[in-house]
């Protein structure tokens, strides 16, 4: 079977596209013919050896995907052949709350990823594919879309009618957008370009910001949202972008902290935090468990995720290139069978 791997050493340059042996299902395993990936900013960070320095090679990439099961080992019920489904994120994190060691089952490192044609998993740590999804739709789900969940409702507690701030159109983004919006809230989002911000406007921003024109954006949220501040912020810029987040929130708001595109450390004025009774809370994705429940919303709402580019295997460099470029709004994928 064809595999992406990361050989050789850390770097895009270091991707290839190999073979190795279809694996044998094991008792209590079942057997996922893969039909697409899709990229995430951690597997960029983990290609370039950023994320992991420690990360053992060669490996396959990508967290994200989904595919059909085609075989099943002795003494598995609930998983039958023909079954389209979408691995957890962490494989062993399966409900309630994360551990070290549950987060450190994660697929594309420190275990192989979804980038191959098939792949074995514990049946337990799937989730079966929307119907009115694609595979390729589905393959977007795992992480960027279940962070997107968890920061708004889980961590964020939305309600319908609040307003909900998201930076930049990257894949997170785009999902809280959607999500908000499918409940009823207002969106504030923030972008690079007159280009995105029109496709942010058709997904359902009310109010879309040029961050590099308007540096202090927190200026105009205050504006809209008559001197309040947003209910919450769904903070993927991190070093870079907290302090302007610090004065966009309302009093009692709520920070979910999910990434770092501006960086990972730097001086914040920590005032308004104490001083506004300001929750600033990390995300990390999201059990089995979750993904289900986001899944069932997903289908009932029959809500489609925002592809962006779809990308074939062997041409994997490209994918991760056009997604370092950040020209994408929404998802990367990858589609490895049809
Ligand atoms: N904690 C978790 O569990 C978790 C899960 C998923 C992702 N993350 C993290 O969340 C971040 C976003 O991930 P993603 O997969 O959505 O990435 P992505 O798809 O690559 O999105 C990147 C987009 O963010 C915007 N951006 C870049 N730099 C920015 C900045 N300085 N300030 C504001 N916006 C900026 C750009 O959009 P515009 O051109 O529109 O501005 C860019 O296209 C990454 O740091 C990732 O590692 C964390």
């Amino acid at each position: 079977m064809r595999v992406v791997e990361l050989v050789n050493g850390f770097g895009v340059e270091n991707l290839r596209l190999t073979e190795r042996a279809l694996p044998t299902v094991k008792a209590g395993e079942v057997l996922v013919q893969m039909g697409a990936a899709s990229l995430n900013y951690r597997d960029l960070l983990m290609v370039r050896g950023l994320y992991n320095p420690r990360q053992r090679l060669p490996l396959v990439p990508c967290s994200d995907g989904a595919g059909t099961v085609v075989a099943v080992g002795d003494g598995v019920r609930d998983v039958t052949v023909g079954t389209r489904v979408i691995p957890a994120f962490a494989q062993a994190w399966l409900s309630g709350e994360p551990t070290r060691e549950l987060l450190s089952s994660t697929l594309g490192g420190p275990l192989d990823g979804t980038l191959c044609e098939h792949r074995v998993f514990d049946p337990r740590a799937l989730v079966q594919v929307p119907e009115h999804l694609s595979l390729i739709e589905a393959a977007t789900l795992p992480c960027a879309a279940l962070t997107a969940w968890r920061a708004l409702f889980d961590h964020g507690g939305l309600l319908p009618g609040q307003w909900v701030l998201v930076q930049g159109s990257g894949g997170v983004s785009v999902f809280a957008l959607q999500f908000a919006k499918q409940i009823g809230a207002r969106v504030i989002a923030t972008t690079s370009s007159a280009e995105k911000a029109a496709r942010l406007r058709e997904l359902g921003a009310e109010v879309v910001i040029n961050y590099r024109d308007e540096p202090q954006w927190s200026k105009r949220v205050r504006e809209v949202t008559d001197s309040r501040g947003v209910d919450v912020i769904v903070e993927v810029g991190g070093a870079g972008t907290l302090e302007q987040s610090l004065r966009a929130i309302k009093v009692g708001g709520r920070v979910s902290l999910i990434g770092v595109l501006s960086g990972g450390s730097g001086e914040v004025n920590l005032l308004p935090v104490l001083m506004q009774d300001v929750r600033v809370q990390g995300v990390i994705v999201g059990s089995r468990a979750h993904l289900q429940q986001m899944c069932d919303a997903l289908a009932a709402w029959r809500l489609h995720p925002v592809v962006d580019r779809v990308f074939a295997m062997e041409d994997i460099a490209e994918a991760m290139t056009h997604m370092a470029s950040g020209a994408h709004l929404g998802k990367v994928a990858v589609e490895i069978a049809s």
